[in-house]
């Protein structure tokens, strides 16, 4: 009988109870760790040590990615033969990982292979824009192109998980985080989350370019406190559940097989402890029969959320509570044997984590084929020019037009054009947080774009994001041009993980650099290069035509040069509102209504020093052409409402709109919100076209959770919208 028997058993259920059998706890402990490979050369330290002591301020950032810098990466092949390690984060590269998997596979005694993850957020080699960008083309199809490409390339260098897409619901705009997600909407976002799932994980997840995806952070991470990253989140179960749970089951629904939880409490338990959403909503619910990984060192987390009072007590909480892989930790492979002996866990909540573990391996098809056969792809499939192009088509599309006054844009290719703002020769700031698999030298700056476009095009910085603006070198960069394009915002480390912001305004001193170039007189663009919303009312009233391109991506100089000089009529539309003012934080557009809704009368809910309307509201975006909309239409039939509309192209060439629906349930026994977007289409229409739109909507989709939390549609009678963003609609009624 050899170890390895189970291999013979025909299916993969009897294969995963042949191997149970023969497991050691040690060996199924192994199953449940995940660890980075970079140790600190020489200090032997782990991850999560080195996590520890720059959290507890030990050694300072700058020390942390020194000792980063000069770690190597040491697989800890002992450990792998010994059967203790089950996956690997943070890493890639198809010869070093199919050397670590031969270890496995060859030479541990179960041959159990392991499993590679990786941060593919926005692209792997071939770098989109960020997801808050790309979520503006309002494009599921090319949602899930861009991750079809992402999973092609980080399955070539060995990648075969990766921990995307992230579908956090984001309200505040000071939170870091809001650059990683698809905005403020749940209907935008589940629908989002399918297509990225979709894309990452292929036809069938045993394709060699087919990675599995991981949804993430479970859960209501967006929510936290006060915009802080890591803080607490404190929300009722109603929000809960129809606010940020719907994006997950979505993505489950799409075949999800590993969800990640988040560093946060929901109502005061983490999600790394909190077995009523990762037993109770998670697999009773949603049906989910994948696994669960915690967040990078989130196990011992634990401790400083004083739910476990030590590193052991940490293990038994969160594999108690539905934790199955520990990412980052050594607290799962130091303590699990001892809690089980003692009787602190049971060798069924063990077997539960690693019978899943199994299951996912099985499913991705590892234990029939673990390596990457075909080391050659790591050179023919990054980077192809069609993703490229792919890059620049979804990056130009990202772009919004937020404001166009007399049609200043598209700018003419022989116009004198003067480019300013540090941010415009970025290449890390043009490819935006996590795209830590990208390179910069892969990169096109806006200038680079803007000057391959046009033959008279100035370029000087003048401005960063830190520190005063240089008149004297503004003053000459402006003097010989007819018009002025300033690219401003934030810099990729403004935004991400722990880079939340309590001023999102523009950093440093850009907002007076703006007011300098506007007094010069001569014609200013602005170009938004952000990771959030940006607080900028002063802009949004003064500079007659604004662009946001967010972080764009490798392609981002190009796509932006496409649509400045016209070869992209602009169809981005927001997905996060923008306030006046960072006080108004959190700000989105599907408020619940008030006793007194806000507006000129003192006594209602409005700030004295702050306009109530966004300066850009959620689904804004202008067109180089102008649409109108006639004749809508609602009624209810067979259980769903058919919503149609008439679009017509106003204008002189042709343009790409979202037609976007909206519901107001008008009376209910919970307060609603004044509207909630149900269904968008994309349609393409040429100058004088008019076509009438139809989105169906099931009336199961307009109910809610009831104060004794029973999901519930209730008749009476709803005001459906349809327009070009949530303040722009035709306005009609229906009744259930
Ligand atoms: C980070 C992030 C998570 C990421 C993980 C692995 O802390 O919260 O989004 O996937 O660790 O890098």
């Amino acid at each position: 009988m050899s170890a390895k028997d189970y291999m013979n058993k025909k299916s993969t259920a009897e294969r995963i109870a042949a191997l149970m059998e023969e497991m050691t706890i040690e060996e199924k402990i192994g199953q449940l760790h995940q660890m980075g490979p970079s140790i600190v050369g020489g200090f032997n330290l782990s991850l999560e040590d080195m996590v520890g002591m720059m959290l507890d301020g030990r050694i300072s950032k700058e020390e942390f990615d020194e000792m980063m810098a000069n770690s190597h990466e040491d697989f800890y092949e002992d450990e792998i033969r010994a059967g203790r390690i089950g996956a690997y984060l943070g890493t890639f590269g198809a010869e070093k990982l199919n050397a670590a998997q031969k270890v496995a596979v060859e030479e541990s005694r179960l041959g159990i292979p392991l499993l590679f993850g990786y941060d593919t957020i926005h692209g792997h080699r071939t770098i989109f824009p960020i997801p808050l960008g790309e979520a503006c083309t309002w494009n599921p199809q090319l949602w899930q192109e861009s991750a079809r490409i992402a999973a092609t390339e980080a399955s070539a260098t060995g990648v075969q998980w990766v921990f995307a897409p992230m579908v956090d619901i984001a309200r505040d705009a000071r939170w870091g985080r809001v650059s990683e997600s698809a905005g403020e909407d749940t209907f935008l976002t589940s629908t989002y989350a399918k297509a990225k799932v979709k894309g990452f994980q292929g036809d069938s997840l045993k394709n060699k370019d087919s990675v599995l995806a991981c949804p993430k952070h479970f859960v209501a991470y967006g929510g936290c406190e006060a915009g802080r990253d890591y803080n607490t989140v404190d929300i009722s179960m109603q929000t809960l559940h129809e606010v940020y749970l719907p994006p997950f089951e979505a993505a489950v629904s799409a075949g999800a097989e590993v969800i990640m939880p988040a560093f946060n409490d929901v109502s005061g338990v983490p999600c790394t402890a909190n077995s009523y959403l990762l037993r109770d909503v998670l697999r009773e619910q949603f049906g989910f029969e994948g696994f669960t990984v915690s967040d990078a060192n989130a196990v011992v987390e634990l401790i400083n959320h004083g739910v476990a009072a030590d590193r052991k007590d940490a293990a038994r909480v969160a594999l108690s509570a539905g934790i199955c892989m520990d990412m980052g930790t050594k607290c799962y492979q130091d303590y699990i044997a001892e809690l089980i002996q003692e009787g602190s866990l049971t060798m069924q909540e063990l077997d539960e984590a690693v019978e899943r573990i199994l299951q996912v391996k099985f499913d991705k098809g590892l234990f029939d084929e673990p390596f990457i056969t075909d080391a050659q792809r790591e050179k023919t499939d990054l980077l192809r020019p069609e993703f490229r192009a792919k890059a620049r088509e979804i990056a130009a599309k990202s772009i919004v037009l937020l404001k166009n006054e007399n049609q200043l844009l598209p700018l003419r290719k022989d116009a004198k054009i003067a480019v300013v703002g540090a941010l415009a020769d970025s290449r890390p700031d043009m490819i935006g947080a996590w795209a830590m698999s990208g390179r910069n030298e892969d990169c096109v700056t806006a200038i680079a774009g803007i000057r391959a476009a046009a033959p008279q095009v100035t370029y000087a910085p003048c401005c960063g994001t830190d520190g005063d603006f240089n008149r004297e070198e503004t003053d000459t960069a402006i003097a010989e041009a007819e018009i002025i394009v300033a690219v401003v915002g934030e810099l990729a480390d403004h935004s991400g993980e722990a880079s939340s912001r309590a001023d999102i305004t523009l950093p440093g001193k850009q907002q007076a650099f703006v007011d300098y170039l506007l007094a010069s007189g001569k014609p200013v663009v602005c170009v938004l290069m952000n990771g959030r919303p940006l607080a900028i009312p002063s802009i949004a009233e003064k500079v007659p035509a604004i662009l946001d391109i967010w972080q764009l991506g490798i392609e981002g100089g190009n796509a932006l040069a496409d649509v400045l000089f016209g070869a992209v009529n602009p169809s981005g539309k927001l997905t996060t509102s923008f306030p006046a003012f960072t006080g108004q934080c959190p700000h989105y557009y599907n408020e619940p209504t008030t006793g007194r809704p806000g507006g000129s009368f003192k006594f209602t809910s409005r700030y004295l020093d702050a306009p109530l309307k966004s300066v850009f509201p959620f689904g804004h975006g202008l067109s180089y052409t102008t649409f109108a909309y006639s004749d809508l239409a609602a009624v209810v039939e067979k259980g769903q409402v058919k919503v149609s509309v008439t679009v017509t192209n106003t204008g002189s060439r042709e343009g790409t709109e979202t037609v976007q629906v909206y519901f107001r349930d008008v009376v209910a026994s919970r307060i609603r919100p004044k509207k909630s977007l149900k269904g968008f289409r994309q349609i393409t229409l040429a100058p004088g076209e008019r076509r009438c739109v139809t989105i169906t909507v099931p009336v199961a989709e307009l109910g809610y959770y009831d104060n004794r939390m029973e999901y519930i549609v209730e008749p009476g009678t709803f005001r459906v919208m349809a327009g070009t963003s949530s303040e722009e609609y035709l306005e009609t009624e229906i009744c259930l």
